[in-house]
């Protein structure tokens, strides 16, 4: 940290794979944050993140009501289950502390003007994750429309592809295929695409309608005598959702990492082994057949929306080969693809020569940590609390692109009716 510059005090509650990266993240930056609190329902949680992040000085809370009795740092990062954001975010306004949250924030209308209210009369700064708005190619694409170059947006196509297994792994088999636990799918896993078509098309989104289901991990479909668990059963080395092909054989074809995600989902030992991960698969979650989980969530989902401006959008929510968001732009003076996979962006005015844009030369090569973007949001809140800078986008604006994730599972439940995002007053 440069002379004089101010260093930021920061607690982080919910201490797994988000709320450990985010104490991992402030800390590599150069003396700017200080780790004062952690606070966690589960005390190995605590431990890990203070060993990966050597922050053996923070105060550690098991207790929530203890860890909330009195504000322990400027900033309070929120990386508990979806369904514990909002109220643990109010009590962490009334205290004082500018927040940045996880998202989804809620799925429930009253819940986010409450939050709204709440951040309002308080004055801090609430920051959703939506980390993806700071991504190098979001950003170029951004810049691109706004230029004008390509005349006047109409029209957005995008998609969020996630990996098959990592699907399976987080709304199949973890926690995020619960309702009582998480959201609704399009809010857990499209928020960002909901936040950034919204940004995109640059303006309320008006009425929307949605279809999607429950198609594939259900019981019926599971391979005929297949086990409960993948370690018991003889499609282990060749089901595509083998637990074993996925934790431990990538596990050692990736030279088998210390501790990064997904294997450190598995086990909190670190460094991680092989016999650490096969024992968290033979007794936790992850080791169970993905196609007798009882998952709770849709497994693909599509939205049709209209903005207010007239632009239209659609959004698919799918499993696929590989991961990668995509996103045609269709312009009355020409097409614009951002293809996160590829990592290009490809500008094709009408009548003109195309332009491939290479991402990875605007990240600087960085691949991890959703194209650069969870860095750049820490940095950003640094700079946000310091008072040098004014967050890019309003708590108020990642309520606006919940609602369209609200109304898109009220117009599913009916069927792909025509849903208002606003409900009329
Ligand atoms: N921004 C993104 O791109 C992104 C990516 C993944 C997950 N998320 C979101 O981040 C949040 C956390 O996800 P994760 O993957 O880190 O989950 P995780 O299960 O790894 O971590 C959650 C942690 O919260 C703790 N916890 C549970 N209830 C608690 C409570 N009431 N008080 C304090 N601690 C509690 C758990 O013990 C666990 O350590 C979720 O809301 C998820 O949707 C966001």
């Amino acid at each position: 940290m440069t002379e004089n510059k101010k260093q930021v005090t920061a607690a982080i509650l919910g201490c797994g794979s988000r709320g450990a990266l985010f104490c991992e993240l402030m800390t590599k930056m150069d003396g700017a944050y200080r780790i004062t609190a952690l606070c966690d329902i589960s005390d190995e949680q605590i431990e890990k993140t203070k060993k990966l992040c050597s922050v053996y000085d923070a105060e550690s809370f098991t207790d929530r009501d203890k860890f909330f009795e009195k504000k322990r740092a400027d900033v309070l990062a929120i990386a508990t289950p979806d369904r514990e954001h909002v109220a643990q975010a109010i009590r962490a306004l009334e205290l004082g502390y500018d927040i940045l949250l996880e998202k989804p924030i809620s799925d429930s209308r009253e819940e986010l003007s409450a939050l709204l209210e709440a951040q309002k009369k308080s004055g801090r700064t609430v920051i959703v994750c939506h980390e993806l708005r700071y991504g190098k190619g979001y950003m170029k694409c951004e810049e691109i429309l706004r230029s004008g170059r390509l005349g006047r947006l109409y029209a957005i196509d995008a998609s969020e592809r996630a990996t098959y297994w990592h699907w399976a792994q987080a709304y199949v088999r973890g926690a995020g295929a619960y309702l009582e636990l998480s959201h609704p799918a399009i809010l857990a896993k499209c928020s960002h695409d909901l936040d950034l078509v919204q940004n995109f098309a640059g303006s309320e989104c008006e009425s929307l309608s949605s279809v999607g289901g429950l198609d594939f991990f259900k019981e019926e479909n599971a391979p005929e005598g297949s086990a409960e668990r993948c370690f018991d059963c003889k499609y282990v080395e060749s089901c595509p959702y083998s637990a074993k092909r996925i934790y431990i054989d990538l596990w050692h074809k990736e030279g088998e990492p210390e501790f990064v995600w997904p294997y450190n989902m598995i086990t909190l030992q670190i460094p991680n082994t092989e016999e650490a991960i096969r024992e968290g698969l033979r007794t936790g979650r992850y080791g169970r057949c993905a196609f007798r989980c009882n998952a709770e969530k849709v497994d693909n989902q599509m939205v049709q929306m209209t903005f207010k401006n007239g632009v239209k959008a659609s959004l698919k929510m799918v499993y696929a080969a590989e991961a990668g968001r995509r996103f045609a732009f269709y312009c009355t003076g020409g097409e614009m693809i951002f293809d996160a996979r590829m990592g290009t962006i490809e500008v094709m005015p009408f009548g003109e020569e195309r332009e491939t844009i290479d991402v990875k030369k605007l990240t600087g090569g960085a691949h991890v940590g959703h194209g650069g973007g969870d860095k750049e949001i820490i940095r950003e809140l640094y700079e946000i609390v310091c008072g040098e800078k004014v967050a890019a986008t309003s708590l108020a604006e990642s309520v606006e692109s919940h609602l369209m994730g609200i109304a898109a599972e009220e117009s599913r439940a009916l069927g792909g009716a025509l849903v208002k995002v606003h409900r009329e007053a």
